[in-house]
């Protein structure tokens, strides 16, 4: 096993740590950003009732659930041991290169980028995923369906408050960037580089980090309006 070990070890096998992690993530992203579109939907919150217990009741969904929180914990710590590691290779930083000809702000501010994201993510999962699991929320009858956990409600309530909205604003820009140089980066480690095929998948990143953080964005935007009328 001592090769698995030196593989973990290894720089690359660090680098294939962080991009796998982050692909899943990217994945969840993608799933959690659609089936939060169901705020939208003007029924008071039922569609969204019924797929939050879906999501926290289905078996396969909770073993995914499990392999999202391994994703998250294991991609930061990889992040740190590599951040490390280039410190400890180059401790005065690079010579030339100060005003970043060469690579992007947001590839060189990863770090910054991530950590705006992880304390989103713990302020997050404290006001809605923990409530729902751990803590004593209203329920909804929905005649002919049945008694639901209300959790639109906790996401409402949440969203008429302005500092709030302001924090998930922050926390979206933050996302972008990370997502705009993560995605290529995750594809670049994998040694997927192909001459037609790499503008195409850096086009689709770029895409992705934008529309998604913007999608996200406008939940709270759109509920805190809707609470102000
Ligand atoms: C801004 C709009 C967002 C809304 C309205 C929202 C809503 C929710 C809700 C209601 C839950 C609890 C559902 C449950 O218990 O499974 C949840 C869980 C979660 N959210 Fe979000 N979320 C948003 C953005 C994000 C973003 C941007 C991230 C990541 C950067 C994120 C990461 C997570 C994670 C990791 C969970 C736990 C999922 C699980 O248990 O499988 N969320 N979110």
């Amino acid at each position: 096993m001592s090769w698995l070990t030196d593989a973990l070890k290894s720089s690359l096998g660090r680098k294939l740590i962080m991009a796998i992690t982050g692909l899943f993530l990217i994945l969840f992203l993608m799933g959690h950003v659609l089936g939060n579109l169901l705020l939208f939907k003007p029924d008071g919150g039922q569609a969204f009732n019924e797929y939050a217990r879906f999501m926290t009741t289905t078996p396969v969904i909770q073993v995914l659930s499990y392999v999202t929180y391994l994703s998250i914990i294991i991609h930061a710590i990889y992040s740190i041991l590599i951040t490390r590691k280039n410190k400890e290779a180059r401790p005065i930083g690079y010579a030339v290169n100060k005003g970043g000809e060469n690579s992007t702000w947001s590839s060189r501010n990863m770090g910054i980028l991530g950590t705006i994201v992880l304390i989103f993510l713990v302020i997050h999962l404290k006001s809605f995923w923990y409530e729902m699991r751990f803590g004593i929320l209203p329920t909804v009858i929905y005649p002919g369906v049945g008694e639901f956990k209300d959790l639109y409600s906790i996401v409402a309530a949440a969203f008429t408050q302005w500092w709030y909205v302001l924090l998930y604003l922050v926390a979206m820009f933050g996302l972008g960037y990370h997502l705009a140089h993560g995605f290529e980066s995750a594809f670049q480690t994998l040694g997927l580089n192909h001459k037609k095929y790499t503008p195409l998948i850096k086009k689709i990143g770029f895409g992705f980090a934008i529309i998604v953080p913007l999608l996200f964005a406008s939940m709270p935007v759109v509920m805190f309006i809707q609470s102000l009328a």
